[in-house]
């Protein structure tokens, strides 16, 4: 499988990565083994790169993944800090690595820039827990250009992780170039727009009554419909490609550059199959001016978080 490289120096992964925040039950009930099941799948199909957080259901997400990695040194882990003081950072590693059940974790990201906490401060603490050994390689997550300039002056970045899909293609502009110019790998969250770019979702009677996206204005009524006429566009055009809604929207993000990672939420082994067809997916100039057409930047009808998270991203 094709691979791409974790930062500048990290190790290599393949090309497509898992996230385990499903496995919280964000989107609706979870299953522990399906979960676990997908990520075996992944590391036999040469999908090595998980993601997950302490965030994620307290360390559910993060108990599953150790469980699921254990024994396979081909796994590359990545989870992530909700806040950015150092005190908070030295104690949210240790709980992290035992959920995990590591003594060492590949990435660690800050989840979101701590508006109280210069990123300066943050990033001195990131590179203590790498010179600990309890940390590989430094992310942030949904930082904005001039922070991401401010942390690698200060320790190198080797990712930063930022939603990116068809739905939300603000990153193009500013932040892609940035991290091609600084050797850090974008990895690219929500590729499938949370699902909605799977096509399974017609209706917000779609998502079950305790299903998080049921809060994203993108995905309530009025915005929805708007952007489902868009994606039936697409669904389109991928079955002319002969292949699916999702490879389509995955093989889309892989095409913004060589450092960059679609990360895929990825519940039970079934997704990894079909989001693997990504990977023949040949995208020329034809088909993406038609998929520009269908989609340009700032196309999306309604935010992509509910507004009172929309200060947290692009700090
Ligand atoms: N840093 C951050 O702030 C942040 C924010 C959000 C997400 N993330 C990370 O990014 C990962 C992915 O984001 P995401 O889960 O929000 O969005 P996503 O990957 O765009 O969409 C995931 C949803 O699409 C479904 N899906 C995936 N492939 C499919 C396929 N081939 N056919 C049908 N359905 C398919 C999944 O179903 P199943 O779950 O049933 O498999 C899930 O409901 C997360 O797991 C997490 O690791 C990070």
């Amino acid at each position: 499988m094709e691979q791409r490289r974790l930062g500048r120096e990290g190790p290599l992964v393949g090309a497509i990565a898992l996230g385990a925040m499903g496995f919280a039950g964000w989107y609706g009930p979870s299953d522990d083994e399906a979960g676990m099941a997908a990520i075996r799948r992944a590391l036999d199909s040469g999908i090595t790169h998980v993601d997950t957080a302490e965030a994620y259901g307290q360390g559910r997400s993060e108990g599953l993944v150790g469980r699921a990695a254990a024994g396979r040194p081909e796994a590359v882990i990545a989870t992530k800090a909700s806040r950015g003081r150092p005190e908070y950072l030295r104690e949210a590693i240790d709980r992290s690595l035992g959920h995990l059940g590591m003594e060492r974790v590949d990435l660690y990201y800050l989840h979101r820039v701590d508006s109280e906490v210069p990123i300066e401060e943050t990033m001195g603490a990131m590179a203590d827990l790498v010179a600990a050994g309890k940390v590989g390689a430094v992310g942030l997550s949904e930082a904005a250009p001039a922070t991401v300039r401010r942390a690698h002056a200060v320790h190198p970045v080797a990712a930063l992780q930022t939603e990116l899909s068809l739905l939300h293609r603000d990153p193009e502009a500013e932040l892609i170039p940035l991290c091609a110019e600084l050797g850090i790998t974008f990895v690219a969250y929500s590729p499938v727009a949370r699902g909605l770019l799977t096509g399974r979702i017609r209706s917000e009677d779609d998502l079950d009554p305790a299903d998080w996206r049921r809060q994203v204005p993108r995905m309530q009524q009025g915005n929805l419909e708007e952007n489902l006429a868009r994606i039936l566009r697409l669904e389109d055009l991928a079955g002319r490609l002969g292949t699916t809604l999702p490879a389509l929207a995955v093989a889309w993000v892989l095409s913004r550059g060589e450092h960059v990672i679609p990360l895929v939420g990825m519940s039970r082994p079934e997704r990894v199959d079909d989001n693997l067809r990504a990977l023949d997916v040949r995208l020329g100039p034809a088909e993406l001016a038609e998929i520009d057409e269908i989609l340009p930047p700032g196309a999306a009808a309604g935010l992509r978080y509910p507004e009172a998270l929309m200060g947290g991203v692009d700090r």
